[in-house]
């Protein structure tokens, strides 16, 4: 029943309203009725014990017949009640309204009037809700007659009906007043979400140019601000994933043309020995190059995807360094570089020793890329509080600083000369952060470029 936020706030507000009010008014009207019924008995009782009074000490007679009428013509004006006289076998003897036929009584009442006391009854008489005092008359202490008046509360049960009334129509409009309140308040809130859900809709319908305006920096401002964010994010994402596809494309293309290329020329033969020779060596190494590339990739979003578990184990990372840098110094002799190593004895890592020799081998392999002949390539190492850090420093062509902040995003590539597919750093920092580490990239174009990747070390590092 209740399944918008409008219907429930309203809902709300309106039971809470009526709520209060309802009560509010019912203990007014309750205090006000027993006010004036307390006044009205008061001074009922007042007059009936007066009467009472003045007869024992001024009339005293045994006879009560006899001097009813008095009392009656002596008291009877003071009120608007009516009075009457009675003997105390039930008998009226005189009324102000001249009607001397019995009336209904209660039995407790009117024993308690004869025994001595100032009794007071409140009921229905012929369909009138009346209240009744009634008080002895006495002679020498002896009880000879009682003394009753009796009025109508039918005014006061009018006037209460006149307020009841009045309160109910200024309760409806406080009701209708709050229920409007909750209505508005809902709208503030239900309006802007239902704008938020169809632009979500539209966000989720593959439209990620939509933006929703925003009206309040509530939360529902947040929300807004959020899905904004997020429908920018899948955008860039999305373009990032086109220039990757398309350049990915590129790039395979390349070493596929070169091996079409001499399959071809291999297959419209014949082929001189030399040929040969350098045909399969071209489409050995272009092979090769495609294996490397498809890996990586499937490495990447294997690494995303979070399907990769690492093999961890303490390892000795001044050993693991010096299996990485031989394993590259053939490359870098070929391409005229100088590769030096500066290594910490005595460093231990946690760590899987086959993905960070990855992490390094892409590090060496850009550098390489990035840094003409004659330059200088450095690896060294650093340990600090519970921490080591490798650092791959060289005298490359540097990186732009505008760059520099989306290198190593996914896809990402510069615009250098030599540049690839743009996943070698950012598969990098997925390992290095799997393993509890972080990598930092500083460079200044024409100068160099050094990554830094810090990790956690196994057990305190002895120095000395
Ligand atoms: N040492 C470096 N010197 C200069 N520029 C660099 C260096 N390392 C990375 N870059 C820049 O950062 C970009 C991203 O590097 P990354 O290793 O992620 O991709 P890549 O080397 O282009 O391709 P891949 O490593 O996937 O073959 C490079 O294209 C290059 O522009
Ligand atoms: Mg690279």
């Amino acid at each position: 029943m209740f399944q918008s936020i409008r219907s429930r706030l309203v809902g709300t507000y309106f039971l809470l309203a009526l709520l209060t009010v309802g009560l509010v008014e019912t203990l007014f009207l309750v205090g006000v009725r027993q006010y004036y019924l307390a006044n009205i008995r008061e001074i009922l009782e007042q007059q009936a014990k007066l009467a009472g009074s003045f007869y024992e000490q001024y009339v005293g007679q045994e006879q009560i017949e006899r001097s009813a009428s008095a009392l009656l013509e002596g008291f009877a004006g003071i009120t608007a009640a009516r009075m009457q006289v009675i003997t105390p076998e039930g008998t009226v003897l005189a009324d102000s309204l001249g009607d001397l036929s019995p009336l209904f009584m209660p039995d407790d009442h009117w024993r308690r009037a004869v025994a001595g006391e100032v009794a007071a009854w409140q009921g229905k008489l012929e369909k009138e809700p009346v209240l009744v005092v009634s008080a002895p008359l006495k002679t020498n202490g002896a009880v000879v007659g009682v003394v009753r008046y009796m009025t109508s509360l039918e005014p006061l049960e009018e006037m209460i009906r006149g307020l009841l009334f009045r309160l109910l129509l200024a309760g409806t409009a406080i009701v209708l007043l709050a229920a409007l309140a909750g209505l508005l308040l809902a709208n503030t809130i239900a309006r802007p979400v239902e704008v938020i859900t169809r632009a979500a809709a539209r966000i989720a319908g593959g439209d990620l140019n939509v933006r929703i305006p925003k009206r309040y920096n509530d939360e529902v401002g947040r929300l807004a601000d959020t899905l904004n964010h997020m429908a920018s994010e899948l955008g860039r994402l999305d373009r990032l994933k086109n220039e990757f596809v398309s350049s990915i494309s590129h790039e395979l293309r390349t070493p596929l043309t070169s091996i079409k290329g001499w399959v071809v020329t291999l297959l419209q033969g014949p082929p001189s020995p030399g040929e040969w020779r350098q045909g399969l060596r071209i489409i050995d190494q272009e092979t090769d190059r495609l294996t490397e590339m498809v890996e990586e990739l499937l490495d990447f979003s294997r690494l995303q995807a979070g399907s990769i578990t690492l093999r961890r184990k303490e390892t000795e990372l001044a050993g693991l360094l010096e299996n990485v840098v031989s394993q590259m110094l053939p490359r870098a002799r070929r391409l005229g570089l100088k590769l030096t190593l500066e290594p910490v004895a005595g460093l231990t890592v946690f760590a899987d020793p086959d993905r960070l020799k990855q992490v390094l081998i892409n590090l060496l392999d850009n550098s390489f890329k990035f840094t003409p002949a004659g330059g200088k390539v450095e690896v060294r190492t650093t340990a600090g509080k519970g921490q080591v850090t490798i650092a791959v420093a060289d005298e490359g062509c540097g990186i732009p600083p505008d760059e520099l902040p989306l290198v190593g995003t996914r896809f990402f590539q510069g615009r250098a000369a030599k540049s690839g597919s743009g996943i070698g750093l950012a598969l990098c920092r997925e390992i290095v952060q799997l393993h509890g580490g972080h990598l930092k990239i500083e460079s200044s174009p024409g100068v160099g470029t050094t990554v830094y990747v810090s990790l956690p070390l196994a057990k305190p590092h002895i120095t000395g």
